[in-house]
């Protein structure tokens, strides 16, 4: 690999994936080498001769002897709970920094576990550098920031376009697990949906659920709020399909019905095309409350699979040059509030009340988007 500014070097694994490719493309461009991995040969070779890149390929539980002589793993191979343990395991023994795009609660939980081994190793671990979590996360803290003594936090997102083969794996293969919320600083295992709420994401009311969303876990380390819930904006059709997951839930983590389900989303599931990427935007909301005191803000990125390039490049990038402390790390607990401000085509807006108090553009902003005040 090498990051074109500092000769550091990162490998990326699950390199020929949906998000992986759309990783190693963006990578190429900016300027960086990466090296390609992931445990089919045949679809590693090709990926990697398609961009030019040195390759590798392995199956993660081998991970020591191929992350040793690089500065970071990107691993974007997910169902997460399969491939993070041990590449975690790998990276903390070779001394090499650990980035993934997990959106799982117990993932998130898990490796938080690790941080002491890592600060002893000289590590960092950030996962979740993907849509979930870095911009919820950026919004927790800017929210922690605008209010200090905040007891509750709820977060919000209202995604547009369609979702990868992966992702939807990913789903299924959680679904049986339920929802989560945090309470008193603990994780409490609730229904998925088990409350709704009527949100306005910056485009009028919608109806949202809750979700057991990775930032129940990494929120409450970035703020150290103890009260955190997240909400997904879902159409009427969801909702129904979601209250009957609370019944289903045991026939739906069965062994055969998920393999039926894998092998249908194999079908008919294909990851959003350039110009939804290219189109799409995502809506995020977050409000933070304490006795007395209630406050909103809202962002608006690119749309998730877009941002999930963006942002994991960014973090990637950020480790790479030394910007990141060792141990356990979310993405704003690394890099601040504003990390996601980067990203080109990004604006966050902060409401007291139901005012605009401040409206704020990333870097492609155009003049009326960057700072005003109304
Ligand atoms: N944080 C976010 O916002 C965000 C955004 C995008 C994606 N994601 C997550 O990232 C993951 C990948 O998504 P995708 O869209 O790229 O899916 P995808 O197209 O299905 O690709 C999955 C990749 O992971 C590899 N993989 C899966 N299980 C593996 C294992 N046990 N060992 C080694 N490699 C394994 C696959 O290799 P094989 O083909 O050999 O199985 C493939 O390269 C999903 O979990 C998704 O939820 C998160």
């Amino acid at each position: 690999m090498s990051d074109p500014d500092t000769d550091a070097t990162f490998l990326l694994y699950g390199a020929y994936g949906y998000t992986g490719r759309l990783v190693a493309e963006a990578a190429v461009e900016r300027g960086f080498e990466p090296i390609l991995a992931g445990r089919d040969p045949e679809k590693v070779e090709a990926t990697a001769s398609e961009f030019g890149l040195p390759h590798r390929t392995f199956d993660v539980r081998e991970a020591s002897t191929f992350v040793d002589d690089v500065d970071a793993v990107l691993n974007c191979a997910g169902p997460f709970e399969k491939t993070a343990d041990p590449m975690v395991d790998a990276c903390i023994d070779e001394g090499t920094h650990y980035l993934d795009i997990t959106g799982e609660l117990s993932v998130f939980e898990r490796i938080k576990r690790r941080g002491d081994e890592a600060e002893e190793a000289g590590v960092t671990l950030l996962p979740g550098v993907g849509f979930d979590v870095v911009p919820t996360d950026c919004l927790a803290a800017h929210l922690k920031r605008r209010l200090p003594e905040a007891t509750h936090l709820a977060l919000g997102l209202d995604a547009s376009g369609t979702i990868s083969k992966g992702t939807l794996k990913t789903v299924l293969s959680g679904i049986g697990d339920g929802g989560a919320v945090r309470e008193d600083g603990d994780l409490r295992w609730v229904p998925v949906g088990h409350k709704t709420r009527a949100i306005d994401f910056g485009e009028g009311l919608k109806r949202a659920v809750t979700i057991p969303w990775g930032d129940v876990s990494t929120a409450h380390v970035s703020t150290g709020i103890s009260n955190v819930e997240v909400y997904a904006a879902v159409p009427p059709e969801g909702r129904r399909l979601l209250a009957a997951t609370k019944y289903l839930g045991g026939v739906l983590d069965a062994a055969p019905v998920q393999y039926l389900l894998h092998r249908l989303v194999d079908r008919y599931v294909e990851g959003p095309d350039e110009r939804t990427r290219e189109e799409g935007y995502a809506l995020l909301w977050g409000e933070a409350r304490s006795p007395g005191n209630r406050l909103v803000s809202r962002l608006r990125t690119p749309e998730t699979y877009r941002l999930t390039v963006e942002t994991s490049l960014l973090c990637t990038e950020k480790v790479l040059s030394g910007e990141a402390p060792t141990g356990y790390q979310t993405p704003a607990s690394a890099f601040g509030p504003d990390l996601i401000l980067e990203v080109p085509g990004t604006e966050r807006v902060d409401l007291d009340g139901d005012e605009v108090v401040e409206r704020v553009g990333g870097p492609e902003a155009d003049d009326e988007a960057t700072t005003r005040t109304t």
